[in-house]
C-alpha cells in the first residue's frame, strides 16, 4: 500500500468502511486487513478490475490517515472519534436502523443524541466524497449508515451523477414509519439519481413512502428485476427506483474451488473432523438476524430424538465477530455460546463434539476449503437482504456435490430456488429440510446443484454492477 498523492476520480463508491481495516496488534503495530461482510465481499473485486476510489472509515476511532492506494484502488478515509463510533456507527446505524430495517427481529432504540451523530457523520462523508470527486463524476453510495450522503452531496456537487444502494432489507411501511426521522431519511435518499433495492418489494416500499411522507406522485407500476424501475418526480429531477439483486464473483470462487492445494485441504478439514459421514456448515458474522440460534435447535432436537447419530454427522459453525460493544450482540452471543456448550455437553464425547463453533474468521481459501468439505450448507437467517453465502457456497461446488439448506427469509431464495427453503420459524420445518438435505439422493442432489450453480455464474456481481450503473446512466464504467 501506498501514499499517493490526493488526485480527483471519475467514479467513487462511498461506504461506511472502507475495503481494508486498520488493526491494531498487541506489540502496538499496525495492518491492514480486509473488512467484514458482505458489502466488501461484493463490491471489493469489482472496484479492483476498475480504477476508482473508494470514501470510508478506517474501521478505528481517533485515527487519522491519509489517502493511499491499494491495489490500485484510491483509499479516502473518513476519520470518525470513539464517541461518533458510538453513536453513529453503534447507535443509529446498528442499534436503531438495523433492527428496524431487519422486520424489528431486535427491538430497535431510539435516540436523539444518535441521529445527531448520523446526520454530522453523514455530512462529514458528503464533504469528503465532493473533494474526492472529479468534475461530473460518478459516485455511488452505499448502506443504511449513509443514507443522508445523496441529498447533501447534491447540494454540495450539482454536477454529479448520484447512485444508492442499499444492501439490507427495506421494510414494510408500517415499520419505517416507526422512524421519527423517517421522512429525512427519504428525503435523503432522493439525492440521488437512482436508489437500488435487492429486491422489488423494497423498492415498493420506498416509492410508497415518497409519496406518503413527502406528497410526490412516484409512479404506480409494478418494478422489476433489473427492468421497469420506478420514478419518482422531485422537482426538477427525475429519481429511478429499481431493484438489482446483488451477487459474488462467482468466477473467482470457482477457480479457487479448483485449485489442488484448496481441495486438499479440503480433505484435510474432513480427517480432522474425524470423517463423519456428513457435515453440516454455517458460516455468518454473529449476527442476531442470521438464525444461527434456529440451527442450533434444530439440531439439538434432531440429536436428541435420535433422528442424526452425533458419530455420523458433525456441524461446523464458523462466526466472525461483529459489533461486539452493541447490547443485542451481546447478548445473542451468550446465547449461542450456551447452546453450543449445552448441545456438546449432552451430545459430545472426548475429542469429538457434535458442533465446532469458532468464533472467527478465516482467510478466503480456508474459506472455500471448508464450503468444499461441507456436505449440507445451512443459511437460516430470519431477515437478509440477500445473503453471499449461500452463493459462495454454490460457487465453490463444481462437483455438483453438497446441498444447500436456505431460509425463504433470505433474498437468495428468490433466486435460489433449487435450494431446500425453510422458513426459519418453522422449527419443525428447519429439521424436515436439514433431514432430507442430509439423506438426499445423489443424483437429485446434483440436479439440483446445477440449477443453483447455472443461476450465480450467470448473475455474478460484474452484472450487478454493471445493470445498476448502466440504468444510472454511467455507460463509461462497463466499458472500462
Ligand atoms: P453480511 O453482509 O450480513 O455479513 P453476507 O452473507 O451477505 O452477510 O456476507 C458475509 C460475507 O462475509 C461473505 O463474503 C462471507 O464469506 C464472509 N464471512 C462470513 N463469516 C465468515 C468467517 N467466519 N470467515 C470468513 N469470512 C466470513
Ligand atoms: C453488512 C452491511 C454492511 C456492513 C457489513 C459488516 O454487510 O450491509 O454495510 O459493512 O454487514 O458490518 P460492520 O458493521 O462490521 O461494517
Amino acid at each position: 500500500m501506498a501514499s499517493s498523492p490526493v488526485s480527483k476520480a471519475d467514479f467513487i463508491v462511498v461506504a461506511n468502511r472502507l475495503p481494508v481495516d486498520l488493526e491494531r496488534l498487541d506489540d502496538g503495530t499496525e495492518r491492514w486487513k480486509r473488512s467484514p461482510g458482505g458489502l466488501v465481499s461484493a463490491l471489493e473485486p469489482f472496484l479492483r478490475s476498475r480504477s476508482g476510489a473508494w470514501v470510508g472509515w478506517p474501521g478505528v476511532p481517533d485515527v487519522e490517515v491519509e489517502p493511499f492506494e491499494d491495489t490500485g484502488v484510491h483509499l479516502h478515509p473518513v476519520p470518525l472519534s470513539a464517541k461518533e463510533v458510538a453513536d453513529y456507527y453503534e447507535g443509529f446505524s446498528n442499534g436503531t436502523l438495523w433492527p428496524l430495517y431487519h422486520d424489528v427481529v431486535a427491538p430497535p432504540v431510539y435516540h436523539r443524541h444518535w441521529w445527531e451523530a448520523y446526520v454530522r457523520v453523514n455530512r462529514r462523508f458528503a464533504d469528503a466524497t465532493a473533494e474526492a470527486a472529479a468534475p461530473g463524476a460518478t459516485v455511488w453510495i452505499q448502506d443504511y449508515q449513509l443514507q443522508l450522503v445523496p441529498a447533501m452531496l447534491r447540494e454540495r456537487r450539482p454536477d454529479v451523477r448520484i447512485g444508492f444502494f442499499l444492501h439490507i432489507p427495506f421494510p414494510p411501511v408500517e415499520l419505517f414509519q416507526q422512524l421519527p426521522w423517517r421522512t429525512e431519511i427519504i428525503r435523503g435518499l432522493l439525492g440521488a439519481d437512482l436508489v437500488g433495492f435487492h429486491r422489488p418489494g423494497g423498492a415498493q416500499n420506498f416509492l410508497w413512502l415518497a409519496r406518503r411522507l413527502l406528497g410526490l406522485e412516484p409512479s404506480r407500476g409494478a418494478v422489476g428485476v433489473r427492468t421497469r424501475p420506478g420514478v419518482v418526480p422531485n422537482g426538477d429531477r427525475m429519481v429511478r427506483v429499481g431493484a438489482f439483486p446483488i451477487s459474488i464473483d462467482s468466477a473467482g470462487l470457482d477457480a479457487l474451488a479448483h485449485d489442488p492445494d484448496v481441495q486438499k485441504r479440503a480433505q484435510e478439514i474432513r480427517n480432522e473432523l474425524g470423517n463423519p459421514k456428513k457435515i453440516m456448515l454455517g458460516v455468518d458474522r454473529l449476527d442476531y438476524t442470521k438464525g444461527i440460534d434456529v440451527r442450533l435447535h434444530a439440531l439439538g432436537e434432531m440429536l436428541a430424538e435420535g433422528r442424526i447419530d452425533p458419530e455420523d454427522v458433525i456441524m461446523v459453525q464458523l462466526a466472525t465477530p461483529s459489533r461486539e460493544r452493541v447490547e443485542h450482540y451481546q447478548q445473542m452471543r451468550d446465547d449461542i455460546e450456551g447452546l453450543v456448550g449445552r448441545i456438546n455437553g449432552q451430545f459430545g464425547k472426548i475429542g469429538h463434539p457434535a458442533v465446532h463453533y469458532l468464533h472467527q474468521s478465516v482467510d478466503r481459501k480456508e474459506l472455500v476449503a471448508y464450503f468444499c468439505a461441507a456436505d449440507v450448507m445451512v443459511v437460516t437467517p430470519v431477515r437478509d437482504g440477500m445473503n453471499l453465502v449461500c452463493k459462495e457456497y454454490v460457487a465453490t461446488r463444481h462437483d455438483l456435490g453438497g446441498a444447500l439448506v436456505l431460509s425463504e427469509f433470505a433474498g437468495a431464495a428468490a433466486e435460489l430456488t433449487s435450494a431446500f427453503l425453510v422458513n426459519p420459524h418453522d422449527l419443525d420445518g428447519v429439521k424436515n429440510a436439514l433431514q432430507a438435505a442430509l439423506d438426499v439422493d445423489p443424483a437429485e442432489g446434483r440436479r439440483r446443484m446445477r440449477a443453483l450453480r447455472r443461476q450465480v455464474l450467470t448473475h455474478d456481481v460484474d452484472r450487478w454492477a454493471r445493470s445498476f450503473l448502466e440504468a444510472l446512466g454511467a455507460q463509461e464504467m462497463h466499458n472500462a
